[in-house]
């Protein structure tokens, strides 16, 4: 572990952690189902054969958890509200009370309004196939709004259109489990759309501060040969352009707009490209990305079908953590920098809204690594003049990882999934070396 201080970040610099409601919350029986409800149901969708119906138990362990994070120091707390529990009896009182507790803690709330658990009603109705979906989201945006916005003044609208497009409605990895390859594009549009609309309606009830999550990392050719370099800027067209440029200019890549469903793109544009607060960024390592090879290929849980215009290739001399991930802290300044110089001043400032590891262990020595790089390459983003103005680790607690189940550990705090009764939540060494790191730099 490196010893030399973090440098010094600006005063006002938000410091959090993040969580979402699928991941932690639990108390499935307290609300509608939702998609992943579905979809985890299903023979072999889940690693370990695991659902989030338990979870880590936050609905009912919350003060414990608030407790963690004020102990820990954090500012803020990124965290998702779950549309199904809101559309349930009692569902809102559970994020009132959450708000206030954060409040006693003095910890900043940052809820996401949609972190993929969509209601299975909706689903039903075309999910985020049907543009009415969009729509709908607004509705529940605004009663959302109403009921927390005297106390929450800093919101997200969505995350990661990016991956819930690809694995959820493109490769069918993730819930909602559809296989639809390009045909998975109007799900984007929607979600923008849906993403537009959010800001809209958190305008209407008096919001100043909104952002996004969109995940994104720099793509790296696997060779200079034409055929690679063309093959990684097709994905870095579909990870990075094709999330980032509606947003935030206005405009699709080229060449995209017309793959889209038939609806009037411009005036959705318009409304997809709402000004922003800040700009929020997931970022975990950069991808390496090669022509075709004519075969299916496994990296990172994923099956990166064949008949894909690209392939994805292993970074070749890094350390990888327990997931394979390859850990590339340079990644996070070169992709600051180089959004910085694409979209200049469209570029609203920067928040790292998910940066993480996972890794088995208790006394998680790669995890301190991974962050403390990490953060010295956010702050040479910030030297090189991006206008950083956050940083939220991934994630407070282990937590019901999506297709991998419990398999997979994100969080500072260690929870005992083997102990179903106490789940007990024990601090890793990574928790108390980012402690020192906020109380440093308050
Ligand atoms: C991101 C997701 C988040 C978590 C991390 C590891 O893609 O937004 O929920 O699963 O990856």
């Amino acid at each position: 572990m490196a010893t030399n201080p973090i440098p010094q970040f600006p005063a006002g610099f938000l410091w959090g952690v993040s969580t979402s409601s699928h991941q932690i919350e639990g108390a499935a029986e307290q609300r509608e189902p939702s998609v992943w409800d579905d979809f985890s149901a299903g023979a072999g969708h889940i690693k370990d054969g695991s659902t989030a119906a338990v979870a880590c138990d936050h609905v009912h362990r919350y003060p414990e958890d608030v407790a963690l994070l004020r102990d820990l120091g954090v500012g803020a707390y990124r965290f998702s509200i779950s549309w199904p529990r809101v559309n349930s009896p009692g569902g809102l009182d559970f994020y009132d009370r959450l708000v206030d507790e954060l409040a006693g803690a003095g910890v900043q709330p940052v809820p996401t309004l949609f972190h993929w658990d969509l209601p299975s009603s909706l689903e039903e109705a075309g999910g985020w196939l049907n543009r009415d979906t969009a729509e709908r989201f607004a509705e529940y945006v605004a009663v959302v709004a109403a009921r927390l916005g005297d106390r929450v003044t800093k919101w997200i609208t969505i995350n990661e259109p990016a991956e819930h497009t690809l694995l959820g409605h493109a490769l069918g990895t993730h819930a909602p489990g559809k296989q639809l390859m390009f045909d998975a594009l109007p799900a984007a549009h929607h979600q923008l759309l849906g993403h537009g609309l959010a800001v809209r309606a958190l305008r209407a009830a008096g919001v100043t501060d909104i952002g996004i999550a969109n995940s994104h990392g720099p793509t790296w050719a696997a060779s200079e040969e034409q055929a690679d370099v063309e093959a990684a800027g097709f994905y870095d067209l579909l990870l990075n352009r094709l999330f980032a440029e509606p947003v935030l200019l206005g405009e699709y890549p080229e060449g995209i707009g017309e793959l889209m469903p038939g609806t009037d793109i411009g005036s959705d544009l318009k409304i997809i490209s709402e000004p922003l607060d800040w700009y929020g960024i997931n970022y975990y390592a950069p991808t390496r990305v090669g022509a075709p090879e004519g075969a299916d290929i496994e990296f990172g849980g994923v099956t990166i079908p064949a008949e894909l215009p690209f392939t994805v290739k292993q970074i070749e001399g890094v350390p990888t953590t327990d997931f394979g991930w390859p850990v590339v802290p340079e990644g996070l300044t070169e992709l600051l920098t180089g959004f910085h110089e694409r979209y200049g001043d469209r570029l609203p400032p920067v928040v790292i809204t998910e940066n993480g590891c996972s890794y088995d262990d208790i006394d998680d020595q790669r995890r301190i690594a991974y962050l403390d790089g990490h953060i010295r390459a956010l702050h040479r983003a910030t030297e090189a003049g991006v206008d950083v103005r956050g940083y939220f680790v991934w994630s407070l607690l282990d937590n019901f990882e999506w297709a991998q189940g419990y398999a997979r550990r994100f969080g500072l705090v260690h929870v005992n999934f083997e102990d179903s009764a106490a789940l007990e939540r024990t601090p890793k060494a990574s928790y108390r070396w980012f402690q020192e790191v906020l109380r440093a730099q308050r």
